[in-house]
């Protein structure tokens, strides 16, 4: 499916009724994890967090197509050697079922091998270009679980290529450094 390119907009508590509907698990547990955080947790989570530390909900809107992706970020703390630094966790990112795979061919390819810019590489892009106009040192963090083969090769199409073990064995840190 081709669609023309979204929107991207910050969300906040308007928008609970759309997350609360949105839905883009095929079925895996994991996938199960990440709707059932979108649709019910993630509006809560952002109204705490946002007093406390910076984070941020950002949603996708193609023309008359609604919300069709949704991902969040907010600071994180990094260690390089004894240095603390405040840096970025990619805290979640979706796209919905019926636009899993969509591109946009009105987007240049973003990446060396010219691929089509699906929507899912796009989230992430508006994504780390909000991160960007943060004042963080340049370190982006995720965690996915092992099994979820479409967000980890996603992470490494956008330059979360270190990995490092999670705290529960389910799960798999990625990383990268974005300098501009
Ligand atoms: C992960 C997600 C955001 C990707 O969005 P998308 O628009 O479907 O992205 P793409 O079509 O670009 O697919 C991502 C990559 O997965 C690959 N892929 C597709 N199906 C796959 C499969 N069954 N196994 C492994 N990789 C697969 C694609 O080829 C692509 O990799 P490439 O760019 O190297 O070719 C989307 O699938 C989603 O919302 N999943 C459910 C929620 C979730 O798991 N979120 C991630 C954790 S927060």
């Amino acid at each position: 499916m081709e669609l023309p390119t979204p929107a991207a907009r910050y969300l906040g508590g308007a928008d609970r009724d759309a997350l609360a509907a949105f839905r883009c698990s095929r079925g895996p547990w994991y996938e199960d994890d990440v709707e059932r955080f979108i649709s019910q947790r993630l509006m809560d989570r952002h109204e705490f967090r946002r007093t406390r530390a910076d984070h941020a909900v950002i949603g996708l809107e193609p023309p008359e197509h609604g919300l069709v992706a949704v991902g969040a970020h907010e600071e994180d703390l990094t260690r390089d050697g004894d240095v603390e630094l405040t840096s970025t966790y990619l805290e979640v990112g979706a796209v919905s079922l019926a636009m899993q795979g969509a591109v946009l061919p009105d987007v240049e390819p973003l990446d060396p091998d010219g691929k089509p810019v699906s929507l899912g590489r796009w989230l992430i892009e508006v994504l780390l270009a909000d991160v960007a106009t943060r004042e963080r040192a340049p370190v982006v963090r995720a965690v996915v679980a092992r099994e979820n083969g479409r967000s980890l090769a996603l992470c490494s199409r956008v330059g979360l290529h270190h990995e490092r073990d999670d705290a529960d064995d389910r799960f798999v840190q990625r990383w990268g450094v974005f300098e501009a």
